[in-house]
């Protein structure tokens, strides 16, 4: 009799399996808008010029591979930390921040649940309806109790501001508040500036502990305007929250897992005791990080010319995503479906299309296209040799 018998079988990742999907399928032509990764006009994805550089000088160095600090690579930490907070934050300044590199954003957004739940066990996490689906996953995994807070309005396909705001307002104290920093996942609908301000009031006021992910800075407006939020946040006299924020996408890392837990403390004291105590957590789970990703990027932000070339290249995925955006807008308009000129909105690496399950289902079957079932579609995995394909199929299912 196997100890393992009684396992049951667990449903397939509604995100990673669908790659796994994809890769089975033997259809030509055949498209993954699923997963959030960013290919080029080639469909390829992309090996930055900047991290290539980067790659050549770190094996010019012949490093031996030792273990790194169980916070991770000191000189990535102190980059990422300048990255996510910009070179003016007062809380830097005060040496009220740890950073601790982490197995890409998910490895942050776990290892801050974690401190979380040992440091303040009766608090419950909030997370925008809807998101991405391993937030609420991953927390209830570290033990939290997981509600709901209003955030889409599928009618204008933006922000139901005014409902997030008072659900914020009514939220327990002390309660953790899961925002998106910018290219919320999945719907491209982000806060406005002054909806940022307006959030950090309430945020401030009810006592509530903000938990950031930035997994996309520098897809919607740029690096340091992607990551306003965090700022006006401090600005408003927020005095601690988390941040968890990751390389796959800005650097093209995936793979590496690569990314990074900050968390802002009252004091240099408290900050020296939460590190203390954000280090047991990963030595628990992991032992210590990984050195090569957190290598790569420490080279690349530490270098002028590396970072200057670094922040066109994300330039340039910006502004290719822009482009597929409004052209399966133009060419779902030229087919008849007018209704979908909100993709041209929403920011990022995704478009939520209002697609229903059972019409992403249609596509998948029919076309050989594969989106999440929420309807959300990646559109940077679009390019001048699917977009025709894909909008055609669109407005088939659409009809
Ligand atoms: C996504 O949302 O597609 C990415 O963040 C990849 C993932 O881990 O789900």
């Amino acid at each position: 009799m196997s100890f393992f018998s009684s396992v049951a079988l667990a449903p397939d990742d509604p995100i990673l399996g669908l790659t796994d999907a994809w890769l089975a399928d033997p259809r030509s032509p055949k498209v993954n808008l699923g997963v959030g990764v960013y290919y080029d006009a080639q469909g390829r994805q992309v090996l930055p010029e900047s991290v290539m550089r980067a790659e050549a000088i770190l094996t010019a160095r012949r490093r031996a591979r030792s273990y790194i600090p169980i916070d991770g690579l000191p000189d990535y930490d102190s980059a990422t930390r300048t990255l996510v907070f910009g070179e003016n934050c007062r809380a830097l300044a005060e040496d009220r921040v740890v950073t601790a590199q982490t197995l890409g954003g998910t490895g942050a957004l776990r290892v801050g649940a974690d401190f979380l739940k040992a440091t303040l066990p009766a608090a419950r996490a909030a997370i925008s309806a809807p998101s991405w689906p391993n937030h609420k996953v991953l927390f209830r995994a570290a033990g939290f109790e997981v509600e709901d807070y209003p955030y889409y309005h599928p009618a204008s396909h933006g922000v139901d501001f005014e409902a997030m705001r008072a659900a914020l307002a009514a939220m327990e104290p002390g309660t953790v508040v899961l925002l998106h920093a910018c290219c919320h996942n999945p719907t491209g609908a982000d806060l406005s500036v002054a909806q940022w301000r307006e959030v950090a009031q309430v945020v401030r006021e009810r006592g509530l502990l903000p938990f950031v992910d930035m997994a996309y800075q520098g897809f919607d407006r740029g690096i340091a305007e992607d990551a306003q939020g965090i700022a006006l946040l401090l600005e408003a006299g927020v005095e601690n929250l988390l941040v968890a924020n990751s390389c796959s996408k800005s650097f093209s890392l995936y793979g590496e897992r690569i990314g990074a837990l900050s968390l802002v403390c009252g004091s240099a004291d408290e900050a020296r005791r939460v590190r203390s105590q954000v280090k047991q957590t990963i030595r628990a789970n992991y032992s210590n990080p990984p050195t090569h990703g957190a290598a790569l990027v420490a080279t690349i932000l530490g270098d002028p010319d590396l970072r200057a070339q670094w922040e066109e290249e994300v330039g340039q995925m910006r502004d290719r995503i822009k482009a597929m955006r409004s052209g399966l807008v133009a060419r779902l308009a030229a087919l008849g479906r007018t209704e979908f000129g909100f993709i041209n909105r929403q920011a990022g690496m995704f478009t939520y299309s209002g697609l229903s399950a059972a019409q992403v289902q249609r596509l998948r079957e029919e076309f050989a296209i594969y989106a999440v079932s929420s309807g959300r579609i990646c559109v940077s995995a679009l390019n001048e040799s699917n977009l025709d394909y894909v909008a055609e199929a669109m407005a088939k299912v659409a009809a």
